[in-house]
């Protein structure tokens, strides 16, 4: 029973949160008059000398005890005596690690947040650097039209923001304060949540005893962010692992995020952005694991919902590391912006910006147009040359309306210079949307 029960191995994780629900709780006690000053006084030194206790490796955490909430409430009756086991006067266990972990969650959040911010920090400055510098752009990872890495990287920048959205909403939602709930179904002393929810930074109480203490929506919803940021990190990643091999060479990835192999001396290997592509597995284990604990639970406080926390943890380690290694490899990563700029002209990358001139200059229909452009495409191919190689007289026998201008459209500058319209990749673009993310994220 003691090994099945005990979370103390895990939760102990949450001892600075459960000290600081704890000082709040006994603060708003002496309020009430539930405590005398004094009293509220020894139980705030007590919890401080706990925390001091615990930060210094001094702190015996006991098995018997269960949990984080019991250990350091045991230890404060051990230390003062009386007063402190008044402590726990309005207060259930349920009511208790809802609130703590809720902290936890929030602190999570904050902390996971600036990270995000951070990267998409390097991400634009890098974006910035390279605004006009042309890659192949891919759909069905074929060559499909040139962009520019700055737009490529923005791209990265955009889906981060969602995902910063995503755990600033889920903040909100989850800034309600569950202390005061008692076991289930509140308490009859004259308690005030307000007091409590304010003294927590949080933003009011939470409305319902019952939905209080039973309540994981705030870690499945945190957990559920954390997928699709781990998501998006492991698409960039995948990308970075493309672009560092040698068919591609668009980039090199510093020694400090690569390792050696033991049998080929020659091995570059992007261990670091492969394990930030495999991280998202767990993340997404862990949500679907919690999502299932709680499904089919009853009202209201059940101990499955101790099983609420290793997947938090867990996931939330798995997205520290995987912001702070992707991070490095970004600020790190050397472009090869010659070869990038070759590849970006071949497999036919300007054949729309020819489609497009027939639709601008002779006026053809763009059906039209993109017929005519596939036989040129056809001929080209036929030759093996480019485009740009065709005679105008080869190009006149199959639309007699092209005239020489058509060779301005067939480079890979002039096909990123047209793309001005609004979220395209044309450099001037790319550069003021760097600029606007630098400003709003305040460049460092
Ligand atoms: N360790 C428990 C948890 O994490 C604390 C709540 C225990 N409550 C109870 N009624 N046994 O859920």
């Amino acid at each position: 029973m003691a090994d099945i029960n005990a979370s103390i191995a895990f939760d102990k994780t949450l001892w600075r949160q459960d000290i600081r629900g704890s000082l709040a709780h006994a603060a708003m006690l002496a309020r009430v008059g539930l405590l005398t000053a004094s009293e509220e006084q020894e139980i705030r030194e007590g919890l401080n000398g706990i925390a001091e206790e615990i930060a210094n490796d001094r702190f015996e955490f006991s098995q018997e005890l269960e949990d984080i909430h019991m250990n350091i409430e045991a230890r404060l009756s051990e230390r003062i005596g009386e007063a402190g086991k008044r402590l726990h006067t309005a207060r259930s266990r349920n009511d208790q690690v809802a609130t703590d972990f809720r902290l936890w969650v929030r602190d999570a959040i904050d902390g996971i947040s600036g990270q995000i911010a951070a990267l998409m920090r390097s991400l634009a400055t890098r974006a910035r650097d390279h605004a006009a510098d042309a890659m192949p752009g891919f759909t069905h990872l074929q060559v499909a039209q040139p962009v520019t890495f700055g737009h490529h990287l923005l791209a990265y920048v955009e889906m981060l923001s969602r995902d910063l959205g995503r755990l600033g909403d889920a903040r909100a939602r989850l800034n309600e304060c569950p202390l005061g709930s008692a076991a289930l179904a509140g308490t009859s002393f004259p308690i005030d949540r307000h007091f409590t929810a304010a003294q927590l930074g949080f933003d009011r109480p939470t409305a319902n005893s019952l939905d209080s203490v039973s309540d994981r929506d705030f870690a499945l919803e945190y957990l559920s962010a954390l997928s699709l940021l781990g998501m998006h990190l492991s698409r960039l990643s995948e990308e970075l692992v493309l672009w560092c091999s040698a068919p591609f060479g668009f980039i090199r990835l510093s020694d400090g995020f690569t390792t050696g192999s033991s049998i080929m001396p020659q091995k570059k290997n992007p261990d670091a952005a492969e394990l930030v592509r495999a991280k998202v597995g767990r993340i997404a284990g862990d949500y679907m694991g919690l999502l299932m604990v709680m499904k089919g639970l009853p009202l209201a406080y059940a101990k499955d919902t101790q099983e609420d926390k290793e997947p938090v943890f867990d996931a939330t380690e798995a997205a520290t590391l995987s912001l702070a290694a992707m991070d490095g490899m970004i600020r790190d990563m050397v472009a090869d912006t010659g070869r990038m700029r070759d590849l970006a002209g071949t497999g036919f990358a300007t054949a729309t910006d020819l489609a497009d001139w027939l639709v601008r200059v002779p006026r053809l229909p763009f059906r039209t147009a993109h017929h005519v452009t596939g036989r040129l495409v056809g001929m080209a191919e036929a030759k093996g040359c480019d485009l740009s190689d065709l005679t105008l007289e080869e190009m006149q026998g199959v639309e007699p309306r092209i005239d020489r201008g058509i060779f301005d459209v067939l480079t890979v500058d002039s096909s990123l210079a047209s793309r001005t319209s609004e979220g395209g990749t044309a450099p001037e673009n790319v550069l003021r949307a760097a600029q606007l993310w630098l400003d709003r994220l305040g460049e460092n």
